[in-house]
């Protein structure tokens, strides 16, 4: 692959070509992130759901934010620290700032990043992105659901060097599968797939702290035909099997290694509900 290129590969080029069917009367999980993040790729009943997810749980935009902090952090962990200069990002979400090349750029400029969902209209939105923005580094985009981990390590096996570390981002994206499409066996899959001194950072929201409001934005999710299941902290830490945590293992996002200037480090845990941590492969 040229290095320095930004490139749109699809598990079916064919559909990538097609119009993506936008449904702006359905609310949908990646517009409803981006409005709770503060972004305006949404539509009204984007924002109606979000609105009444806010309502069942005030905390929900925090969750969000404080997640992307996460996501900051993380990236920025692996690439200063962990000297990590190629990654997966599974369940990307719509672009919005900073997105993980941008942060892995500011680090190491020849980062390579590959970005999956499962979403057209991500796809779609990726699409624009990548074309518009001259890159500094070559990234990709692959459309591609996490539930099928062995396409997107074929695919990604084909832009990245498997030979060397890997980090494997899994932000907010977990609690998207059901609990009978075995998500611990699909996380490990796509991790034994990668060479050692490989990480994994994955967040995901959990019950932990506010049960019935989230089991209720469950119910809601499931009501619209979307899937939400926040899981307890036992089941979070099983994502990490095998793996070696490093500190301060898993947390609730905004404690995992809060920086000063960060805006949401100072919420109480059942307003993040999210737990988080960074596991590297021996
Ligand atoms: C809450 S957003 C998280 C976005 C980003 N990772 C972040 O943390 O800011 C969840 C994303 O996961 C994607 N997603 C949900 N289920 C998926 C699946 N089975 N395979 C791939 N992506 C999925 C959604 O389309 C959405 O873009």
């Amino acid at each position: 692959m040229a290095n320095n290129d930004w490139m749109i590969e699809s598990s079916n080029e064919a559909a990538d070509r097609e119009p993506v069917e936008l449904h702006p009367e359905r609310p949908h999980p990646a517009r409803v992130y981006d409005y709770l993040l503060g972004g305006n790729t949404n539509f009204a009943s984007d924002r109606a759901f979000a609105e009444a997810a806010l309502k069942l749980n005030e905390g929900t935009r925090t969750t969000a934010r404080s997640n992307r902090e996460f996501l900051r952090r993380a990236v920025t962990f692996l690439t200063r620290d962990a000297g990590v200069r190629q990654f997966i990002d599974i369940g990307t979400g719509l672009p919005t700032s900073p997105n993980v090349h941008e942060i892995a750029h500011s680090i190491a400029p020849g980062s390579r990043v590959v970005y999956t969902d499962n979403d057209p209209i991500v796809a779609a939105h990726a699409r624009a992105l990548l074309t518009s923005e001259p890159g500094t580094g070559p990234t990709t985009y692959i459309e591609a659901d996490l539930r099928e981990p062995a396409t997107i390590i074929s695919q990604a096996s084909e832009i990245l060097d498997f030979s060397q570390p890997v980090g494997l981002l899994l932000i907010a994206v977990t609690h998207h599968l059901k609990d009978d499409e075995d998500p611990h066996a699909v996380v490990a899959t796509v991790v034994e797939a990668l060479p050692p001194g490989s990480y994994l950072a994955l967040s995901q929201i959990t019950d932990e702290f506010r049960p019935e409001q989230w089991h209720a934005i469950e119910k809601d999710f499931a009501q619209r035909g979307s899937v939400l299941t926040p899981r307890p902290r036992e089941a979070i830490e099983r994502f990490f099997a095998g793996l070696e945590k490093v500190d301060p293992g898993l947390q609730v996002v905004n404690q995992w290694r809060p920086e000063a200037d960060d805006v949401y480090k100072d919420i109480d845990a059942g307003e993040c509900s999210l737990l988080g941590g960074v596991a590297r492969k021996s």
